[in-house]
């Protein structure tokens, strides 16, 4: 296997899929079993198992941790079944996001990763950031961090042709929120909040059958990027700025490349050039339907599979004979 000019191989895109899958069938067994660690240990060992099947030699970006905090997955080890040989990829992944859905048996946990070409995905430290996030049909820089939430809002209203009361925004439920929310009702808005699970709250911005309109709010920067990434194939935009509560959260961004910690990153600062994006569904969501255990030993998973280059998305019905 091998890369095109500057494209990833397409072979790579359902390829993905298959380790999407592994982790989402694996986290699986564990919803709703009130075990947050276990269904990610599970997710995690059957992504990394399914990377080692593949002939690449992948360096994991964005991943569970450092190397001190993540036994598996860990920010910097190398994955894939060909190490110094096959083609090489650096990988952002979230082998199950929505680890406390999954124990709650709530909605929208996703077996998640974006894989590009060497350099081309930011290595977001593991901090808060500030998202904000619009789907696609936009003026370019609708939504922006020097306007005020009022004035984001009333832009993309205008633009849809609405009143800015008639606009939807998908908000992360948690306490520091409660002023963003607070402004956002005084508008008229809807708020849709979400326990967890921001990577796909982004993405529904992109789906007009969630009637979300817009993203704000923080969240992990790892999963910023893995939002970015699905943007950059879909369509939309995606504005993001890190936020350090501490110094050590600085030392910790300075660690990985980052001068200027004041940086508003777009769609292509965080993920460019050729990306794929693959997610199964854990739990059933706006984007995909969770996995289900049919009788007769067949389970069957949901998949989304994007790429940038051709902006190609391929939704994949999977049916396991688990035997
Ligand atoms: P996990 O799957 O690691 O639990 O992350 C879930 C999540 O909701 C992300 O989607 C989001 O970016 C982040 O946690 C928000 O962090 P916090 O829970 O600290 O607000």
């Amino acid at each position: 296997m091998t890369t095109t000019g500057n494209n990833l191989d397409r072979v790579l895109v359902l390829e993905m899929v298959r380790v999407t899958e592994a982790a989402a069938v694996a986290a699986a067994k564990l919803i709703g079993r009130g075990d947050e660690k276990a269904a990610d240990a599970a997710a995690v060992e059957a992504m990394r198992a399914a990377f080692n099947d593949l002939y690449m030699d992948g360096t994991v970006v964005i991943g569970e941790g450092e190397r001190d905090e993540a036994p598996m997955l860990y920010i910097g080890e190398k994955v894939g079944g060909a190490p110094g040989k096959g083609p090489k990829i650096d990988i952002a992944l979230d082998p199950l996001e929505g680890t406390t859905i999954t124990a709650k048996a709530g909605p929208n946990a996703l077996a998640v990763l974006a894989i590009a070409e060497e350099g081309c995905l930011l290595n977001a430290p593991d901090v808060y950031m500030d998202k904000l996030a619009v789907g696609p049909g936009y003026s370019p820089d609708i939504v922006n961090f020097d306007k005020s939430v009022r004035e984001n809002v009333e832009a993309v209203a205008r633009e849809k042709g609405c009143a800015a009361s008639d606009i939807i925004v998908c908000v992360l439920d948690r306490p520091r929120h409660e002023a963003l929310i607070a402004e956002l009702r005084a508008i008229g808005c809807g708020v849709a909040l979400i326990p967890d699970g921001d990577v796909a709250g982004v993405i529904a911005t992109t789906n007009p059958e969630t009637n979300i309109d817009i993203y704000m709010g923080s969240g992990g920067a790892p999963e910023g990027v893995l939002a970015a990434a699905a943007l950059r194939c879909v369509g939309g935009q995606f504005k993001g700025r890190l936020i350090f509560r501490n110094d050590a959260e600085r030392a910790r961004a300075r660690k990985w490349g980052i001068e200027d910690l004041d940086r508003i990153y777009d769609l292509g600062d965080l993920a460019k050039g050729d990306v794929i994006f693959a997610a199964t569904g854990v739990t059933d969501g706006s984007l995909l339907r969770g996995v289900k255990h049919r009788r007769g030993g067949i389970l069957t998973t949901e998949s989304v599979v994007m790429r940038a280059s051709s902006g190609t998305v391929r939704w994949v019905k999977g049916e396991h004979r688990i035997g």
